[in-house]
């Protein structure tokens, strides 16, 4: 299975979490797919999208975060298990009942910190790789939450996972952003990286004229690959992010046109999974494709 997709933009604020939460959501409402969200921030954005703040506090006070585990299998070499970590139900939608989270916790940046210590890089990687080939089989997308700039653990997941989008704005820094990642995406390449699935053009300000430009600039570099499906910049998505403790409708969470545009961003990243996903498992003609990092062929 080729489901593993890590959201990845090295600037901040360009709505990484809150595309993580929208796609979970709609894959598991309207496509009724089982979706692991795994929250690679300390900042624990999406984890506090997906439940109370007084659950996450729990959590975190009980151990049973992506933290905890990776302390217990890197740091301290003891036994500990992903799907003991994995939170159950969490959306705040009546029909988006397999959404599944690995919550995230502040100390993350000082696990972070541990691993360059004491240059445990490749155990952190080797366990990452585990995380990864199980929940393949087990859910049937899996979210890689990351934060902006490039950490060691997000450079783990980046090198690991199937493939990669990327949600940015239509604006200068955002883009920069994208241009960091992709020259960062050039090094070390025998070292393999996740394939780009495409960039997401979100909180687009459609009567905006340096929007539009920006725009263009990002359609017109292939290499961006970008989804034709835009998110508009709405109140809608912003409220998205608040937790609700009653359930709620898909249709009152994702209301209107912002509503639409996330129902077609996940159609079309269904397809593009499906394509490539193809692509890789039919080999192309000789002197065509190129290398991904699971050593398979692909066209795009
Ligand atoms: N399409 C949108 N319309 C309006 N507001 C949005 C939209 N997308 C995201 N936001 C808001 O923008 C802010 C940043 O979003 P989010 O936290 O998802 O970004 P991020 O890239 O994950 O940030 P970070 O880099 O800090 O992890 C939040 O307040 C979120 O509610
Ligand atoms: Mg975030």
């Amino acid at each position: 299975m080729n489901n593993t997709i890590a959201v990845m933009n090295t600037k901040g604020g360009v709505g990484k979490s809150t595309i993580v939460l929208a796609l979970a959501e709609t894959l598991s409402a309207d496509h009724g797919k089982s979706v692991l969200v795994l929250d690679s921030d300390a900042q624990a954005t999406v984890s506090s999208m997906l439940m109370t703040v007084s659950d996450l506090f729990k959590l975190q006070r009980d151990g049973r975060t992506i933290v905890d585990f990776l302390v217990a299998r890197v740091l301290r070499k003891t036994p500990a298990h992903w799907s003991d970590f994995v939170v159950r139900d969490v959306s705040d939608i009546d029909d988006a009942g397999s959404v599944f989270v690995v919550p995230s916790d502040m100390q993350l940046t000082l696990f972070e910190r541990e691993v360059s210590k004491e240059s445990m890089h490749t155990d952190l990687r080797e366990i990452i790789s585990e995380v990864l080939t199980e929940v393949r089989k087990e859910f049937d997308i899996v979210l890689i939450d990351c934060p902006p700039g490039l950490s060691v653990l997000t450079e783990c997941w980046l090198r690991e996972a199937d493939f990669h989008i990327s949600p940015t704005k239509a604006d200068y820094v955002s883009i920069c952003g994208l241009e960091v990642f992709r020259r960062f995406k050039g090094l070390n390449p025998e070292m393999g990286f996740a394939q780009n699935l495409g960039a997401i053009i979100n909180m687009r300000e459609t009567t905006s004229t340096t929007d539009r430009e920006y725009v263009r600039w990002l359609r017109d570099h292939e290499d961006n690959h970008c989804f034709e499906s835009e998110i508009p910049r709405s109140n809608t998505l912003q409220d998205a992010a608040r937790f609700h403790p009653e359930k709620r409708s898909f249709y009152a969470k994702y209301p209107g046109y912002a509503g639409e545009a996330i129902r077609s961003l996940t159609k079309e990243f269904l397809e593009r999974l499906a394509a490539e996903t193809l692509a890789r498992t039919v080999p192309p003609l000789p002197g065509t494709g190129s290398k991904t990092n699971q050593g398979q062929t692909t066209a795009a």
